[in-house]
């Protein structure tokens, strides 16, 4: 079953028209939350992004939040997933191609959710990275549809024998092709700070109010990629991988290769805060 604006339905009896923005220009926002043991996890989060996306590229949410929680935990419900993950997206409308905002136009809200375990394999012995230029737009803190530029970063990361895309600005690391990226150097910890260049990611957040708990130094701010390959450690973080870490950066290893004590304590602290 899906979500089809307000109805829980049978996918195949939903038809989506050519004429709606998303299919044309890319043009709406999405979600995806992460299910465990049957819930929404950390949904205020998302949803508060979701509703900061759709102020800001204008689309008028069709249903008040409560009502789309009702019919995302609905559909959870009907499809009686326990770990896996909630998609969301709700483009702009259907129209003829124009590039003008149509008048009148309903947003199309669209939701599945699928069975999706957690990584526990490369949590464990951690995945490896190529770094490439970050050529997105400058708005890379919406998450809207417009993911061309990550999904050619994705795959010339796998075609290049890697499992993920570092992405750098002039050399400045910013985040992942689906993921945001953090650094352990001296035993302090590093991410880019969260503005317009990088989705402001939960679980990044999330790991960043575990590390303060845990007394770790945090510094947000931008570092780069001769910082990235002399790094202690490396790990990325995102709704599906939470935190994996990153063992080797264009085929060198980083440090002895093995998941650092800090990651593996960040882990550890996430699975006894939200899954014990
Ligand atoms: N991606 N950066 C980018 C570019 C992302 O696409 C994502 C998530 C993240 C991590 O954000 P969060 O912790 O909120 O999941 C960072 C989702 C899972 C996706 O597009 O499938």
């Amino acid at each position: 079953m899906i979500l089809f604006q307000d109805q829980i339905v049978e996918k195949t009896t939903v038809q989506i028209s050519p004429d709606d923005r998303g299919y044309y220009f890319g043009d709406g926002i999405y979600e995806v939350f992460r299910v465990y043991n049957g819930e929404l996890f950390a949904k205020e989060a998302h949803f508060e992004r979701l509703i900061r996306t759709a102020a800001a590229t204008k689309i008028q949410l069709p249903y008040s939040i409560e009502e789309l929680t009702a019919n995302l935990n609905k559909l959870l419900y009907a499809e009686r997933i326990g770990e896996g993950i909630v998609y969301v997206q709700i483009t702009r409308g259907i129209a003829p191609r124009a590039h003008p905002f149509p008048v009148n136009s309903v947003p199309v809200v669209y939701a599945y959710c699928i069975e999706v375990k957690r990584p526990l394999h490369s949590m464990k012995q951690g995945i490896t990275a190529l770094t490439l230029p970050d050529i997105r737009w400058l708005r890379c803190d919406l998450k809207t549809l417009n993911l061309l530029a990550n999904v050619l970063a994705k795959q010339e990361a796998l075609d290049g024998e890697a499992d993920e895309a570092i992405l750098h600005r002039d050399g400045w690391v910013t985040e992942c092709s689906a993921s945001n990226i953090m650094m352990v150097k001296a035993g302090v910890l590093h991410t880019h700070p969260a503005n317009h260049l990088i989705l402001h990611g939960i679980t990044r957040a999330i790991v960043l109010k575990i590390a303060a708990e845990l007394k770790l130094p945090i510094v947000e701010e931008a570092f780069n990629l001769e910082a990235l390959r002399t790094a202690d450690e490396v790990f990325i973080t995102g709704t599906t991988v939470e935190v994996t870490p990153v063992i080797a950066i264009d085929h060198a290893k980083v440090a002895n290769g093995l998941i650092g004590s800090i990651t593996l304590q960040l882990q550890q602290a996430f699975e006894l805060k939200f899954l014990r």
